[in-house]
């Protein structure tokens, strides 16, 4: 690999979701140049056919790659799914690539978490992914998984703001008998981090929230120091340097990038052919 350290970051996602992944990230790694790509025009992936997440994934990553990114983030539980193992034989060398259920996985093997909830879009739940994955790493583990559709789509239209309306959509959801008796919950969808309040409100914090921002955050930083890709050169906190690219420029898409970067940010609408 002829890689970089000033090189960028990509990180993609079919919305807001993967920005909390990116605002973890630029937290724990702030001398690094991010690039995220929101595909605000396909969204939401979850609903899609595995063929068409696979198609937008590469579309996207040949994008990041060709802007020269270092590593790509596919900060999307459902593109994780389905397009991964593609992505990655089609990148080769090119640049690292990171899915966002191999590092929940190895955390959740980690903590030895016995009785495992999975809540995430259909194409994620469908795919099984997290429970193949699981079951190889800590066999002991028990997985009940259960699609929550609704929620990506609410959290986009900017719904996570709004708490009463969260605790109706969440109760309906999280009370499902398939969740009885859970230690853990996985988030296994990037925007459930913005509701995590709700949820953990929902269960009175007696159960563990599992997401993938720190962790995918902590994964991203070991392997670049691995492989001494680390930007040590000290353009801490340069936010104009990170682009903010949306296949539809919405509103929330703005906001939301907004909260979590503050002001000025560098948004600009991208339609990729
Ligand atoms: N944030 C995404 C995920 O992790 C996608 C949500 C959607 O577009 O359906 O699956």
């Amino acid at each position: 690999m002829n890689l970089k350290a000033e090189n960028p970051i990509g990180i993609f996602d079919s919305g807001v979701g993967g920005l909390t992944v990116a605002n973890a990230i630029f937290n724990q790694l702030p001398n690094e140049q991010l690039i995220y790509f929101g595909d605000t025009a396909h969204l939401p992936y979850g609903d899609k056919s595995p063929q068409n997440i696979i198609r937008y994934a590469q579309k996207i990553t040949s994008f990041l790659l060709s802007e020269g990114c270092k590593a790509v983030i596919i900060a999307c539980n459902s593109a994780s799914s389905h397009a991964y193992d593609i992505l990655k034989k089609e990148i080769g060398e090119q640049a690292f690539l990171i899915n966002v259920i191999d590092p929940v996985v190895d955390y959740v093997a980690k903590q030895q978490f016995e009785n495992v909830g999975i809540i995430g879009t259909r194409a994620t739940i469908k795919a099984n992914v997290y429970e193949h994955k699981i079951k190889k790493a800590h066999p002991l583990c028990e997985t009940h998984s259960l699609e929550t559709p609704l929620l990506a789509s609410y959290i986009e239209e900017g719904f996570f703001r709004k708490k009463e309306i969260t605790q109706l959509v969440l109760r309906e959801y999280l009370s499902k008998p398939t969740l009885k008796n859970i230690k853990a919950l996985i988030l296994a969808c990037t925007h459930y981090p913005l509701i995590k309040a709700d949820i953990n409100f929902y269960y009175d914090q007696s159960v563990h929230l599992v997401d993938s921002t720190d962790v995918v955050a902590d994964f991203v930083s070991a392997l670049l120091s691995k492989h001494q890709l680390l930007n040590s050169s000290g353009n801490q906190n340069h936010k104009k340097d990170h682009c903010f690219y949306a296949s539809d420029l919405t509103p929330t898409f703005e906001q939301t990038a907004q909260m979590f970067f503050k002001n000025p940010l560098n948004l600009q609408e991208k339609i990729l052919k």
